[in-house]
């Protein structure tokens, strides 16, 4: 995963941070385009906001460079970089107007009074917050807020935009609402941003392409469907959304199919993978690509019986626990497309699941 573009709008190359022998980032390299929405997506502690933070020059790498638009950052003080950064606590100076809030680093740059009003009243446009221009920041939502401290970052007209876990204030549902609206802003001003957050709906929602952290390393760069319906490893594939694993056997290779023996079940593959026959291999099912039926499938590959112990309804969908017979738990998430069912599934009932052969994932690692 090194980098190699140098046309690439922003370059990280093999960059270290090293706090007094702890490794926060370990050799990470990227090659981001211009206009990308990019996010770093982790858990706590794995190393996302050092790496923004070095992007942004509050922290001097270790070893590595950063390249921005063919010009290496190396010690480039914070103030000299032609980007902003937006923190999770947005900030906003409580005794100034919104108008003022966006004003402020504009007033700063000392650009002449015309030009400010004329750039504060196009980001107020853009934010839709015309009409709050004389508010404080506590007569507005949480919502609003965010969009004013996004238009304060806009205000100077950076060539790069950092997000640290900018929703992380918000409630869910205000959050979804904002995710969209921060996306549909930053894509019509055409900034290239890079985003740090540890939630993976976030992540998916906003970005054209993700980087999986994990200790200072990135386990997975792509696109958010490629990461999820492809994932590379067991870590990513349980990382991202719900996943079933069952750890098998490579029974046969061959080109266009593979076939896994598993302790409930044989797994019929449709497609090749680069194994050796006997090799131990996980395949790693969504619960949302799993059926059930109350009679045993056609099919021998890819099916399994089990005993409903659990269900859990999330409105939309149902999650369903079965107990497979070796005592291992399938997880199998139905659709609620009906208000009701005559013939719904419900605990104890004895059932089969079974899946299609482009359904499940192999891993190896
Ligand atoms: N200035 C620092 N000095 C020492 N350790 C730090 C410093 N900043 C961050 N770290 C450590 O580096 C690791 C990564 O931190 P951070 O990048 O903030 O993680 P994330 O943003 O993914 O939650 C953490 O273990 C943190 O304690
Ligand atoms: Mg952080």
């Amino acid at each position: 995963m090194s980098a190699a573009d140098p046309s690439a709008f922003l370059q990280i190359q093999d960059v270290v941070k090293d706090f007094d022998g702890f490794i926060a980032v370990d050799n990470v390299s990227l090659d981001i385009a211009k206009g990308e929405i990019f996010a770093l997506l982790g858990s706590s502690g794995c190393g996302k906001s050092t790496l923004l933070r070095m992007l942004a020059g509050f922290e001097t790498p270790t070893s590595g460079r950063i390249v921005l638009d063919g010009v290496e950052l190396g010690s480039m003080p914070p103030y000299q970089r032609p980007m902003n950064m937006m923190f999770q606590s947005y900030a906003l100076f409580p005794h100034l107007s919104v108008w003022d809030n966006i004003a402020f680093g504009l007033k700063r740059e000392g650009l002449p009074k015309e030009r400010i009003a004329e750039r504060v009243e196009a980001m107020l446009k853009l934010v839709q917050l015309g009409k709050y221009a004389k508010r404080k920041p506590h007569q507005l939502s949480g919502g609003q807020q965010q969009r004013v401290a996004l238009a304060r970052s806009l205000a100077k007209q950076p060539q790069l935009l950092l997000l640290d876990e900018p929703l992380g204030a918000l409630d869910k549902k205000l959050r979804e609402e904002t995710q969209i609206e921060l996306v549909n802003i930053i894509e019509s001003v055409g900034v290239t941003c890079v985003m740090v957050t540890h939630d993976q709906e976030e992540a998916m929602t906003m970005a054209g392409r993700i980087a999986v952290m994990s200790e200072g390393r990135f386990l997975q760069v792509g696109a958010p469907g490629d990461i999820y319906e492809t994932p590379a490893t067991r870590f990513v594939a349980d990382f991202i959304g719900n996943v079933n694993l069952m750890d098998g056997t490579l029974d046969v290779d061959e080109a266009d199919h593979c076939i896994i023996g598993s302790a409930d079940c044989r797994h019929y593959v449709g497609h090749g993978i680069t194994g050796v026959v006997g090799m131990p291999v996980t395949v790693a099912l969504r619960p949302e690509k799993i059926h059930l039926s109350r009679h045993k499938p056609g099919d021998d590959f890819n099916s399994v019986a089990g005993t409903i112990k659990e269900m859990a309804y999330f409105g939309s969908f149902t999650v369903y626990h079965l107990e497979l017979p070796s005592g291992a738990r399938l997880k199998v998430s139905l659709a609620n497309v009906q208000r009701h069912r005559d013939d719904e599934f419900t605990w104890g009932d004895a059932v089969w699941a079974h899946w299609s052969r482009s359904s499940h994932v192999v891993l190896t690692q």
